[in-house]
């Protein structure tokens, strides 16, 4: 088989990787793809904006599958152009990744179908917003609507003012809207699933670390780490996000009239209230992909096929623990740098993922906000989170920055700091 796979980041990398390990595959065309992916992979020089583009290659180049990484992609209607033209495509259609792309569309059908989440309110202009928020008072989140990279959402705990500035950048924007949303406190994960109509096989799950500095600290990021699996998050927990979540949001996008197939990502929240939604995303999440694809042990493509065709697949996955750490370039989140050497590669004993990387001039250079991330696989979350921070001190750091806490929440959890 030939598979296509779309778009440029870690969670694409990760992807094509697990993608090529398939006794199935032949080639993975990734388009655009990285340096990374240079290494197992067939670049193409098509962007995931490119629709038209890419699925002329797919019908040229005898590609089986494809497989969409990004969610701008999917919202511009990509699956929907391969459907049309009978390519095999795992991604939902514009309808069903409206999931993700609108926050109000998500958030009524939570409401409609009883999906658990913070209860909210939508507003259309600043003055509103700013009176409910008022009224309201800390602990408070702000969200834009529409796709922001993990960037639109203001959490503010003690600070109304905080909430009060988020609203007037978000109405800086002709024709925005925000969603003011109850503040939900727990024990966040991830959990991933592959959907199609209402089969939903849950993936095992992983726990993103969303803010940019250490202790939670600071804005919002697209993720700075992640590991997997999640002690405290309990197989009858992951049931429970399953019959009260999962499947009912598989279902609802059916009843709605937009089945969904592809990657259904629930960003779940561990309250004292039980499990609730902070958010669905319609791919795999980044930097999720990085640490739960390399912990599967049977075939990932195959699993795709199954699902696409209406059977629960069999998955195998190691009992192992994979821990990964982003290094971003400086200012991220509010700006990034290009064009950085990096060096101290070469030592590094884990796997590297190219987040934002290009060869310039034969050098490998930063290209974007986030980088790079390292990821072990060990026995014990312990003994992967010293091999990828030994991976890391590894890696110059002139131009980059890291958390140093990623999966010390689970490490904290069990009494063992
Ligand atoms: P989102 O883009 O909706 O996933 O939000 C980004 C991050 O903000 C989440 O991963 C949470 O850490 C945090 N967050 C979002 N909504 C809430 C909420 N209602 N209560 C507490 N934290 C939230
Ligand atoms: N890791 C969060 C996301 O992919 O949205």
């Amino acid at each position: 088989m030939n598979i296509l796979v779309i778009g440029t980041g870690g969670r694409e990398h990760a992807l094509a990787l697990a993608a090529s390990k398939s006794p199935q595959v032949d080639t993975v065309f990734c388009a655009p793809g990285n340096p990374g992916m240079a290494q197992f992979g067939t670049l193409v020089d098509l962007k995931s904006s490119d629709i038209k583009g890419l699925a002329d290659f797919a019908q040229n180049n005898g590609v089986d599958l494809i497989i969409v990484g990004p969610e701008d992609a999917l919202a511009a209607g990509v699956a929907d152009e391969f459907a049309k033209r009978s390519l095999a495509v795992f991604g939902p259609t514009k309808g069903a990744a409206q999931v993700e792309s609108s926050k109000d569309f998500a958030k009524s059908l939570m409401k409609k179908y009883g999906i658990p989440t913070a209860d909210y309110q939508t507003f259309h202009d600043a003055e509103s917003a700013k009176a409910y928020v008022e009224e309201k008072g800390v602990p408070i989140v702000i969200k834009e609507n529409g796709l922001k990279a993990g960037k639109g959402v203001t959490v503010c705990v003690d600070d109304v003012q905080e909430a009060l500035d988020a609203i007037d950048i978000a109405f800086s924007i002709p024709g925005n809207s925000v969603i003011i949303e109850e503040y939900l406190e727990g024990f966040e994960f991830s959990l991933i699933a592959l959907v199609n109509g209402d089969l939903v096989v849950p993936l095992e799950c992983a726990q993103d670390h969303k803010a940019v500095f250490d202790g939670d600290k600071g804005p919002n990021t697209g993720g700075m780490g992640s590991y997997s699996p999640v002690r405290k998050i309990t197989p009858e927990l992951v049931n429970t996000a399953m019959e009260t979540i999962m499947v009912p949001m598989a279902k609802a996008l059916k009843a709605e009239g937009v089945p969904f197939t592809g990657f259904l990502y629930g960003g779940l929240m561990v309250t004292a209230d039980g499990i609730k939604t902070i958010e669905f995303n319609a791919r795999f999440g980044d930097p999720e992909a990085e640490v739960i694809l390399p912990r599967l042990e049977s075939d990932f493509v195959q699993a795709l096929l199954d699902v696409m065709n209406g059977v629960k697949p069999e998955l195998k996955w190691t009992s192992k623990t994979s821990h990964g750490v982003v290094l971003a370039s400086t200012g991220y989140p509010a700006s990034s740098t290009k064009g950085v050497e990096i060096r101290g590669l070469d030592d590094v004993n884990g796997d590297v993922y190219h987040m934002g990387t290009k060869l310039q001039d034969g050098k490998l250079v930063t290209n974007g906000g986030r980088v790079l991330m390292v990821v072990n696989l060990a026995d014990t979350l312990e003994e992967a989170m010293k091999a990828t921070y030994d991976d890391v001190a590894k890696i110059e750091k002139n131009d980059l920055f890291c958390r140093s806490d990623i999966g010390k929440k689970d490490l904290d959890g069990y009494g063992k700091k």
